[in-house]
This record gives structure tokens, C-alpha cells and sequence, in this order.
């Protein structure tokens, strides 16, 4: 399976700079229960955890025994918890799963000072995942995929659309909204969005069915770029990739469901070499308060505008790039130049003009195998700039969502610029053709520049607009 093998490719990779920390031990030994077991449960249990990403669990002292020297050399070369994101560029963030100087060194004093357990009186309680869900409680909601899907053993599969309704008629407003597939040994990545379908179309297992008899919506048979449904009114819900799959909004900011519309659940699958199957369920909780303000989802590079249309600014290795986009899209314009063959460093900028007040709460980079870097500045009306997030080495099997501890006012006049560099040369370990010229594109040996950033526009007021409806429970 590709994305087992890409992890597996990216530990060996690793190990071979290994940062060795002088690790300085507390005065008594540390022991799991009064020491390890709280790092243990709050930064690596969401995926050292039974059914989880990771290869085995480190909920209990019994779990982590047997992997104490690998735990300690994986937290040393700080390769352990993945977290990329240098947090000396980049303003707090709430989800940093990353360790401090400090818990290194405890841990690592654990392993030299005899792996003790402790006393079952210090060990704090383990967290509760019975859920299933990472977000930890049980959703108000469950949409499942129209249709189980099966996975055929072997070959290349384009990414699958399905279509289901959205079982309201009024916009609602989701504070946590979480993808969980059924089977996850089989799913690359997933996006969810919302689409309208044309006057006289039908639903029939999860595929449209247009005026005229034939299936629409599904790319393969219309050459469209894969996240492009080709129906109109698109705008994305969330995204599922390793590292990331759950978003968490404020209490009082929601993301918007819009009623009447439909859900399009865009799933990429790998073959295993086995016949296996997938059903994946997207988990809503609402805003338990009412919402003041929307969740809105762009690029870096593409126009806020709360309306449609508008100009997209780029600029590829210093050239500025300009196309009319559709904020809903993620399609890459023509006008974007190919990377070339063995370009080491190659520059694309996105540019987003700040046309009104707006508060950020999160980013997430998305580029593929030659991406090599991805790092948002702020330039504010006063020239003042301000990285907010560098990630310096773009890993494409950990793709995080960062999300603000403090949300960031950024007043009109401003800018947000993504600057990407992609790596097509021989030194790239991940580059699957150096020689080759890299289109734009949604498979993995083709590249994508998506420097995803979620904001509010401080002007609105949807408790003003309207009176909300997403108090009402199914
Ligand atoms: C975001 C998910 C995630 C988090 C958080 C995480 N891990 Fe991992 N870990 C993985 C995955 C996936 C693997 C297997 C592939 C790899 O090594 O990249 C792994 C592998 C490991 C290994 C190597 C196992 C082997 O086969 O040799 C160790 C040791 C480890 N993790 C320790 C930790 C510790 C300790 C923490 C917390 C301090 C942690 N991890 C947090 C996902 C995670």
C-alpha cells in the first residue's frame, strides 16, 4: 500500500540525521505513572492508540514498556510526535503536539533510569477515545457515504465522487466536523464539499444522474482536474489526510452546512493487493452558542471575497501570474508555469489582498511528493511583516491542520501571502521523476499548491442577519 510505504520510506530517511540532545535528567528518576504517562496520553495517544495511524499503542505502561529505547530515540531526533511546523516562526498554536526541551529530557531520563512504572496512585486517568472519534465524545450527527464502496485489489483508481443530500433545508452551523473512515487502511485522502446539482437531476446509488439519463459529476468521464466536481455553487467542507481529518472550530464561529445543498464525498483509494471495502462517515457537532460568525476557507493567493469571482495573484519564480478564479475551485490555472525538470528551489506566492477586516484561525499546506517548503507572512498597511507559520520541511505524509491559540485580527489594507518552494531535483528523496517537467494536478506525482487558510469577516453578524437555526436537533 503507497501510503504505508511512504511513511515507512520517511522513518529510514530520518533516522539517518539524528540530533543528539544532552539530555539533562532530573535529579530522582522519572517514573510512567507520575512523569511519562501524561506526555504519553496528550501527545501521542490520538494515534498510538488501538485502530489508530500509528503501529502500536501507548496508552498503559504495559504498551509502552517494550518500545522504551525506540520511544526514546524517536523523541530525541524529535522525529516523534510529527509536528511540522518551526514554532520558533510560528505564533502558538492550540493542536502543537510537539515536546517540549523539557518532556524530551524526562523521557529520556525514563529510559536511562530503568523504565520504572511507578505508583498506580500517580498515574493519571488515560484519555477516553471509546468513541472512536479523535474528537472524543459522540457527534450530534453521523452522515455516512451513500454506498460501501468496494476497493478492488489491484490497479490505479481516480478519486471516487459520491453524492447525498443534506438532510436540512436551512443552513446549520458545525463547531467540530470529523471524517472517519470505515477502513483505513485503503484511503489516500478524502475531501468533502458541497455542490448543487442541476434542475431534473436524480441521486441514484450515490452517483447523479442528469436530465438526460447520464451520470454526471464524476471527473474521469469529463477530463476534469480531481477535486472539480464540474457542478456549480462548490464550496469544501474539510479535508482528510494523514495527520489531519478532524477541524475544530470556536464555540461561536461555525462552518456552514448549507441546507438544499448536496454533499460530494471526493475519496482517493489505494489498492492493497486484497479486495477491501469502505464506507466513511463524516461526524457533525453543532455550536452549542450561537454563531456570530462563518468559517470561510481559501488560499493564500485567491481573493477573500465573501462573493464570488474576483482575481487570483501569483507569482511563480518572481513573475506575477494572474487569472480570474472561482473562489470555490481548486483548480490550478493554465497560466501557472510547469516546474521545471531538476529545478532545486522553485518559487510560487500566492497573494491574497485583505479587502476587509477579517480574524484567521487556522492554515493547513497541502503540496505533494516535490514540495519543499510552505510559510505564511502577513504584511500589514504599515509595511510590517509577520510569519505566522513556517513550515520548513514539508512532509507530504503529515499534512496538519495548524489552528491559532489565538485567533489574528488582520486589518484591511493587508496582505497574506503563501510562499511555497518545490524541490524537483535528485536531492528530493520523495521525487518520483527529477528529469520530468511537473504539471498541476491532483496526482501525487503531479504537484498542487493549496496553502489552505480559514478566517471570519469581522463585519458580518450572522446572529443579527438571521436567527439561527442550528440549536435545532435533528
Ligand atoms: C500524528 C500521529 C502520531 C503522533 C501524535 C505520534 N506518533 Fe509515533 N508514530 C506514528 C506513526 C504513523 C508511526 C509509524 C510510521 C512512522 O514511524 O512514521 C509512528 C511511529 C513511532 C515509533 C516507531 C515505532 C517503530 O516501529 O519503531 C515510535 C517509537 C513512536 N512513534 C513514538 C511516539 C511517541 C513517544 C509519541 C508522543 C510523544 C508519538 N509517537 C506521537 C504516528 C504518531
Amino acid at each position: 500500500m503507497k501510503r504505508l510505504a511512504l511513511i515507512t520510506l520517511g522513518v529510514a530517511a530520518l533516522a539517518s540525521f539524528n540530533v543528539s540532545a544532552q539530555s539533562q535528567a532530573p535529579r530522582h528518576a522519572p517514573t510512567f505513572a507520575k512523569d511519562v504517562a501524561s506526555i504519553m496520553f496528550n501527545k501521542c495517544a490520538t494515534c498510538h492508540r488501538p485502530g489508530e495511524v500509528a503501529p502500536m499503542s501507548l496508552m498503559s505502561y504495559e504498551d509502552a514498556r517494550p518500545w522504551a529505547k525506540a520511544i526514546r530515540s524517536k523523541v530525541v531526533s524529535r522525529e516523534m510526535p510529527p509536528w511540522g511546523a518551526d514554532m520558533s516562526q510560528t505564533l502558538p498554536m492550540r493542536n502543537d503536539i510537539s515536546l517540549t526541551q523539557q518532556e524530551i529530557d524526562t523521557i529520556a531520563a525514563w529510559v536511562d533510569g530503568g523504565v520504572a512504572r511507578g505508583n498506580s496512585a500517580d498515574m493519571p486517568p488515560a484519555p477516553n477515545f471509546k468513541t472512536g472519534w479523535t474528537a472524543g465524545t459522540e457527534p450530534d450527527l453521523v452522515l455516512e457515504m451513500p454506498v460501501e464502496f468496494e476497493i478492488p485489489a489491484e490497479g490505479e483508481l481516480g478519486v471516487q465522487m459520491f453524492y447525498s443530500k443534506v438532510p436540512w433545508d436551512e443552513d446549520r452551523f458545525a463547531e467540530i466536523v470529523e471524517l472517519k473512515p470505515s477502513n483505513r487502511a485503503v484511503l489516500h485522502h478524502a475531501g468533502i464539499y458541497f455542490v448543487d446539482i442541476p434542475e431534473g437531476a436524480r441521486l441514484e446509488n450515490g452517483r447523479i444522474i442528469g436530465p438526460d439519463g447520464k451520470v454526471i459529476g464524476d471527473r474521469g468521464s469529463r477530463g476534469l482536474p480531481s477535486t472539480d466536481s464540474g457542478l456549480p455553487g462548490s464550496s469544501k467542507l474539510l479535508s482528510w489526510v494523514p495527520g489531519r481529518g478532524l477541524d475544530h472550530h470556536r464555540a461561536d464561529i461555525g462552518k456552514r452546512i448549507p441546507g438544499g445543498k448536496y454533499i460530494n464525498w471526493q475519496l482517493h483509494y489505494n489498492p492493497t493487493g486484497k479486495p477491501e471495502k469502505d464506507r466513511t462517515k463524516l461526524g457533525i457537532w453543532f455550536n452549542k452558542v450561537p454563531v456570530t460568525h462563518e468559517v470561510l476557507i481559501r488560499q493564500a493567493g485567491d481573493p477573500l471575497a465573501t462573493t464570488r469571482g474576483g482575481l487570483s495573484i501569483y507569482r511563480a519564480e518572481g513573475r506575477e501570474v494572474e487569472y480570474k478564479a472561482d473562489p470555490g475551485s481548486t483548480r490550478r490555472s493554465r497560466t501557472t508555469p510547469n516546474i521545471p525538470a531538476y529545478a532545486e528551489h522553485w518559487r510560487l506566492t500566492g497573494i491574497t489582498p485583505v479587502t476587509e477586516d477579517i480574524t484567521l484561525y487556522a492554515m493547513s499546506p497541502h503540496m505533494h511528493l516535490r514540495g519543499k517548503s510552505l510559510k505564511w507572512v502577513i504584511v500589514y498597511p504599515d509595511g510590517r511583516e509577520q510569519t505566522i507559520l513556517n513550515v520548513p520541511k514539508f512532509d507530504f505524509n503529515w499534512q496538519f491542520n495548524y489552528e491559532l491559540k489565538e485567533p489574528l485580527k488582520i486589518p484591511a489594507g493587508s496582505k497574506i501571502l503563501g510562499l511555497g518552494v518545490y524541490d524537483n531535483s535528485v536531492r528530493n528523496k520523495w521525487n518520483p521523476a527529477p528529469h520530468l517537467e511537473v504539471y498541476w494536478s491532483e496526482q501525487s506525482w503531479d504537484e498542487m499548491y493549496q496553502p489552505f487558510t480559514e478566517y471570519s469577516v469581522d463585519s458580518q453578524d450572522l446572529t443579527v442577519l438571521k436567527p439561527v437555526t442550528q440549536q435545532q436537533r435533528r
